[in-house]
């Protein structure tokens, strides 16, 4: 009953953003706008599964249970490179054939931002930025590495997506942690938040040292749709916050839009990108 692993496949959760933001350049922007409500009525029953499992077990205690296990980066020391291929061993259970390594969306991501003429900063933030679904290769369950992030300690919005799974979240229930600002302060900026534990917020503390803010914030808040694509939560960000949000919204395309490119040759672009990793990052860092 309680399936830890609802989804076949970890992407099955981006691929259902798609169906939620379509693609404005793409054949679903054509269709008419689906509203909200229909789109939950239509998700498939194992992002629903997900979903379910991730808005009732993501409480404040648990996230600061996973940010002392793991932010304290002492697992392993790997590159960039290594860490690729390390996240590549990541296969899921249905359709190896039609599953797209992790390597390459890193790969497209990178490639897309490269063709529309970024610079190496933000083209090295497309090529990492999903680097911290290895936690799924230590055994965290899916709603702890992927889905969208939202903000614990105080009221969960209404635009998150399947808000009404929160009703099965113990700190829905807690005085301190259902008002409106819960145990934040209004104006306390978005990295004073503690966001739901995910990818997002364990590579943005790999990466802090290397890269500059707005490619850290498009790390971080990626997965934040709540506060990047429904603007919730505003009361708690700064002007400099709505600032970096830009960067995230513009680098969410390359994200999402890129997933249905050509197959990437992984051999032939290694050196382009070795090259960038080697100016911006030291052979090893602390995972
Ligand atoms: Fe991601
Ligand atoms: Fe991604």
């Amino acid at each position: 009953m309680d399936d830890p692993r609802p989804l076949a496949d970890l992407d099955h959760w981006e691929e259902d953003l798609l169906r939620r933001y379509p693609d404005p350049a793409g054949p679903e922007a054509a269709k008419p706008a689906a509203a909200f409500r229909d789109y939950a009525a239509e998700a498939r029953p194992s992002v629903r599964r997900f979903y379910e499992l991730n808005h009732r077990h993501q409480t404040v205690d648990f996230v600061r249970a996973k940010r002392a296990e793991y932010l304290g980066l002492s697992r392993m020391r790997m590159g960039i490179w290594q860490a690729m291929e390390y996240l590549n061993q990541l296969v899921d259970d249905s359709d190896p054939d039609l599953d797209l390594p992790q390597i390459e969306h890193l790969l497209q991501t990178a490639e897309a931002i490269r063709a529309a003429g970024k610079p190496e900063w933000y083209q090295l933030a497309g090529l990492v930025h999903d680097l911290g679904k290895i936690l799924c290769i230590w055994g965290e369950p899916q709603w702890a590495v992927v889905g969208d992030t939202f903000p614990v300690g105080c009221r969960f919005s209404e635009r998150i997506v399947f808000h009404e799974y929160f009703a099965a979240n113990p700190d829905a229930g807690r005085e301190e942690y259902a008002s409106e600002l819960g145990i934040y302060a209004p104006g306390c900026g978005l990295g004073e938040l503690l966001l739901s534990w995910g990818h997002d917020e364990y590579l943005y503390h790999v990466v802090r040292p290397y890269l500059p803010e707005p490619a850290l914030a498009m790390i971080r808040w990626h997965s934040c749709y709540p506060v990047h694509r429904e603007g919730a939560y505003d009361r708690f960000l700064t002007d400099h916050d709505r600032e970096l949000l830009a960067w995230v919204r513009d680098f969410n395309r390359f994200d999402l839009y890129t997933k249905r490119d050509a197959r990437m040759d992984v051999g032939a672009l290694r050196p382009y990108w070795q090259g960038l990793i080697d100016r911006h990052f030291p052979a090893e860092i602390a995972w």
